[in-house]
Formats: structure tokens, sequence, C-alpha cells
């Protein structure tokens, strides 16, 4: 119920600037279902009308022409009747369409525009695929929903209403009779729905299983190949297949089971109204002239009032899903944001020198990673990061740049908390080169020109060439007009990550930090990516991680990081000197891990 409550919440902040719009929608759901409801008086009374002719034909001639006119005339106004129905549907279908369409469109923007003001912290935890979905089979479900199940909802309120009404005005007693079997439908629709429900539920999980068995295999597919797996993993897939197979089977057999329950309770309905709508034809107080055209009257109330309860009741499942989507949209939108600080200060680059200064953090509570750490970088310097797997060093990136904040002591750049700085300003200053280097969809030159969109030709070469991939592109026949993206890859590992390295140099950032630039490389590579380094990281404060001692002999200082915590500090040579972990690390280069 909570539940329900929350995703009315959220349909009525998005469709509530569509009241105009829903307005014309009633009106014309009103102009149909009255047509709709009157149909059948019609037909009744042209019914009894055409008996009471019939019995005149038989002794007089000149009736029959009556009879014909009447008939033509009944066949005329009951096209007419349809026609306008017909048309007031359709408007009102167009107009509601319209306001859906509009309205997750917004609810799709929102919730992107929502995804770009969220922390590194919201993406560390949430999968892609889950995020992804979001945007997908809940949106879809919610827009399905809204327009198979809007247009139908107001319509089949609006008919039930003006059923009964038409019903108690004709004949009250007749009225009962027709809605006399009403609660006992409910209760078996309910009946079918909570199970149906239920299976709906454990076939959507069950679905997603299958899709993230399926997007785990098709990631690890190498390795798969490799060990000779695949006929294991189609085993495997069957399992999850015949899992989806039988929940989906149970739900529809439920979901299915409403249409036609209702359907039978329809047909028992109607035999109800015609057997005591014939006693009290006969034996009631109605008058005998109009009593036939009052039973067929009330037949067609029963069906219609009967299709339309089978209507809202199959189509529970679709709401249901919209509920479920509206819920899990509203937990993105209700993520908490990064907040920049208000009037933060806006920085030229630093000066002095960047500081962490008894810096305490944990991602997770009780989980402490860094502990008490003091790091100092003066402009221009070079400070290498090494230290085992695990130990903290990205995450001491991803304080610096404010990814995450720290819980105790403060990075401060310039003598500025950088808790004090303008966001945008901050990440300006500085260049991240991450651990796993990324593609985006477009050119070469687009790629690199990334964080400067309005970069000349000249400038994107001159960075690609400070990253010694220059003469790579070159060879490609379309050189940087290639296409490229995240899925077509034509570059090895290396390669992306000088792309990465040239995207940042021409951001010209005041503080670079590389992140394990050269772990995915060969020998050769690794030495250009050195040399693309040294050119990068000249007269430029620097920050570079490293597994390979090799690229971060000549920093100006070698922080080592154990268990979060700095144990050794000093150049090269000094701690060679100091004999302690460092110089076992270097020792023993190629299995420090
Ligand atoms: N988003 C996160 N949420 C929770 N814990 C995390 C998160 N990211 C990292 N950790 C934990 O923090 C610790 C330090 O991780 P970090 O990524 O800083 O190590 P690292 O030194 O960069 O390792 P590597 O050399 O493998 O890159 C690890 O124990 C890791 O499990
Ligand atoms: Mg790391």
């Amino acid at each position: 119920m909570h539940e329900f409550r929350d995703s009315m919440k959220f349909f009525y902040r998005y469709l509530k600037q569509y009241k105009l719009s829903f307005l014309v929608a009633l009106v014309m759901t009103v102009i149909a279902v009255y047509l709709q409801v009157q149909a059948p008086v019609f037909i009744g009374d042209a019914l009894n009308k055409l008996v009471s002719y019939a019995g005149i034909k038989m002794t007089h001639a000149p009736g029959a022409d009556h009879a014909w006119d009447l008939f033509i005339g009944v066949i005329w106004s009951l096209l007419l009747y349809y026609v306008f129905n017909a048309l007031a549907n359709f408007i009102q279908s167009i107009v509601l369409s319209i306001s859906i369409a509009k309205s997750t469109n917004e609810m799709r923007t929102g919730l992107f525009s929502k995804l770009q003001k969220l922390t590194v912290a919201f993406f560390d935890r949430k999968s892609d695929g889950d995020i992804l979905s979001r945007f997908t089979s809940d949106l879809d479900n919610i827009y399905n929903a809204m327009n198979q199940v809007l247009s139908q909802l107001m319509t089949g309120i609006a008919l039930l209403i003006g059923l009964l009404i038409m019903m108690f005005d004709k004949n009250a007693q007749l009225a009962w009779v027709t809605i006399a079997s009403v609660p006992v439908s409910i209760i078996l629709a309910a009946f079918i729905i909570v199970k149906a429900r239920k299976y709906v539920d454990i076939q959507q999980d069950e679905v997603g299983k299958l899709n993230g068995y399926i997007n785990e295999r098709i990631t690890g597919q190498k390795i798969i190949i490799t060990n000779s797996l695949q006929e294991e993993t189609v085993e495997g897939f069957k399992v999850h297949n015949e899992q989806v197979r039988k929940a989906t089977l149970k739900g529809q057999i439920y979901s299915g089971m409403i249409f036609p329950v209702m359907q039978g309770m329809s047909l028992v309905n109607t035999a109800i109204v015609i057997f005591f709508g014939s006693y009290l034809a006969v034996h009631g107080d109605i008058d005998k002239t109009v009593a036939l055209g009052l039973v067929v009257t009330f037949v067609q109330y029963s069906q219609q009032f009967y299709n339309q309860i089978a209507q809202l009741a199959s189509s529970y499942s679709m709401i249901q899903l919209a509920i479920t989507g509206a819920r899990r949209v509203d937990e993105m939108l209700d993520e908490t944001e990064e907040v920049n600080p208000p009037n933060g200060i806006q920085i030229d680059g630093v000066e002095k020198d960047i500081k962490l200064e008894n810096v305490d953090f944990q991602y997770l509570p009780d989980k402490p990673i860094l502990k008490d750490v003091n790091i100092q970088v003066d402009k221009g310097q070079m400070i290498a990061l090494v230290g085992p797997t695990g130990s903290g060093k990205t995450t001491v990136m991803n304080l610096m740049n404010r990814f995450y904040d720290v819980n105790k002591g403060s990075v401060k750049f310039d003598d500025v908390d950088i808790r004090d700085l303008d966001l945008g300003s901050l990440r300006s200053h500085v260049g991240i080169v991450l651990q796993e280097s990324v593609l985006f969809s477009g050119t070469i030159r687009e790629n690199i020109a990334f964080g400067k969109p309005d970069a000349t030709d000249e400038e994107v070469i001159a960075a690609a060439k400070q990253a010694h991939i220059h003469s790579f592109v070159e060879t490609l026949e379309k050189g940087y007009d290639t296409k490229v993206s995240e899925e077509n890859n034509i570059f090895s590992t290396g390669q992306k990550q000088l792309i990465s390295i040239a995207r940042t140099i021409l951001t010209d950032p005041s503080l670079l930090i590389l992140d394990e630039a050269t772990s995915n490389v060969d020998t050769v590579t690794e030495a250009r990516i050195q040399k693309a380094m040294n050119n990068v990281i000249k007269g430029r404060t620097s920050f570079v991680i490293a597994h390979r001692l090799k690229t971060i002999l000549n920093a100006d200082r070698i922080i080592v990081l154990k268990y979060g915590e700095i144990i050794e500090e000093g150049n090269h040579e000094e701690l060679m000197k100091e004999n302690g972990f460092y110089a076992e690390l270097y020792n023993n280069q190629f299995v420090f891990e």
C-alpha cells in the first residue's frame, strides 16, 4: 500500500502539468460513455416499438411502412451513436497519448540529468546493469502501462458509473439483480490477481537472473573458450531458461485466467438477468409492453458492466509493473547528489603545494581504509605511490579529486581545504588517467578532445604526439577521423591508455594523477608511455601510482603504502638504503603481488 501511495505521488508529479489535456480527455470520456450507455436504451425502445408495430402489421397494412421507416431510422441513429462514440474515444486516446509520451520523456530526461549529479560512491555501489534497467525496462513498463491502461481506466470507471446511473434510472429492481453478483466477481478477481502477482514477481526475478547470466558469460566468453566450457555454459543457461519458462507459465496461467473467469461470470450474470428479468416482467409491476425491451437492455448492461470489470482486472499486472517501475525510478531520483559548496572558491591552479593532512578514510562504516595519512606534494614535484594491491593507492587519488570526502583530516590545495573549492574549478585543475581507460563512441579526435571540445587540430595532434600515439593514428586509413567506441575497439589496451593520456594532456591540468597507467602494456609500450609521462610530468605537479617500480625511479619522492598506512617515504636511493619494504618490493619486482 505504501508503494502504491508513493507511486501515485510519483505519477501525479509528472502528470499534473497536463491537467488541461486530462480535462479534455475526461470530457471526451464522458461523451463516449454517455453515447455507449444510451445505445442499449435506444435499441430497447426501438425494439418495443417494432414489436408494437409488428402487432399492428397483422391487422393493418400501412403499419408495415412505418416499421420499415423506423427500422431505417434505427440503423442510422445507431450508426451515428457509434461514429460519435468512436470519435470521442479517439480524441481521448490521442490527447492522453501525447501527454503520456511527453511525461515519460521528461521522466527519462530527469533520470539522466539526475545521473549526472550523482556521486562516484553511487556508481561504485550500483551495477551498470541495474542503472541501465531503470532507463529501459522500468521506464518502458511505466510507458506501456500508462499508454494502455490510463485510457482504459478512465473509460472503464466512467462507464461503470454511467451504467450504474442508467440502470437505476431505468429500473432499480433490475439494476439490483444485475449488480448482485459483482462482489463475488471482485473477490474472485482479487484472489486470482494475488496469485498472478506472486508469479509475475518470480518471473521478473528469474528473467533478471537469466539476463545476469547471459551478461556475465558474454563478458567472460574468452575465459569460457580458454577452458572449453562452452557446453557447460549452455547447460547452465538451460537451467535458468527453464526457471523462466516455469515462472512465466504459472504467471500466465493465472493472469490468463482473469479474463475467461470474468467472462464466465458475465454469462452467469446474463442468465440471472434474463431469468429474474422475465420473472419480474411477468409477475412484477413492470409495464408489459416494454418488459421485453427492458430485459434486452439490461442484458446488454450486464455484459458491458462485466466486460469493464474484466478489462480492469486484467490490466492489473501492467499497473503492478508500472508501480514497481515508478518505485525503482523514484529510488534513483532520491539518491543524494554531489554538493557543490555555495560560493566555492575558484582557483587558477596550484601555486605552492597539495597536502593530505591526517587523513582517515573509510568507504564502509567500521572498515577503515586510510589511517592517518600525511602527504605533501610541492608544486612541480612528482610523487609516486606504491604498495601492494588493495593498500589504498587508488583511494588516495579518489580523495584528491573529491570523488569521496575524507572522514577525518583534510585535503588542501595551497592551504585551502578542497571542500571549500568550487567543484568544477577543482576538477578542471586535476587531470586523471584512470586505472582502466575508457573510449567514448566517436572519432579518435573527439576522444582526445573529450575534455576540451573546442581544441584545434594542432592541439589534438600535439597532445597525441606527447602521448606517443600520433604515429599509430597516422597508420590508420582515416587517421584521426577513425570511428571508435567501447565495443568496436581497434586499440590494444596499451594504446587505449595512450589515448587517455593524450586526453588528459590536452586539458593541461595543474595536478596530474596517473593511476597505474602502465600496468597493462608490454615493455616496449611501457618505455613509450614512460617517455610520454616524462613529457607530461615535466614541470607539472604529479602523482603517479605504479606497480612497476621501474617507472617511478626518478620520482622526487616515493610513498610506500601498506594496509592504508604510510610505512616508508623518500626517494629511490634513500629507500633502497633503508633496506625496508620498498627495497624488498624492488628486489622482488616481478612477484610482489
Ligand atoms: N567503492 C568501494 N567501496 C568499498 N570498499 C572499497 C571501494 N573501493 C575500494 N575499496 C577497498 O579499499 C581498499 C583499497 O582499495 P584501492 O582501490 O585504493 O587499492 P589500490 O591500492 O589502488 O589497489 P590496486 O593496486 O589493486 O589498484 C581495498 O581493500 C578495497 O577493497
Ligand atoms: Mg588501484
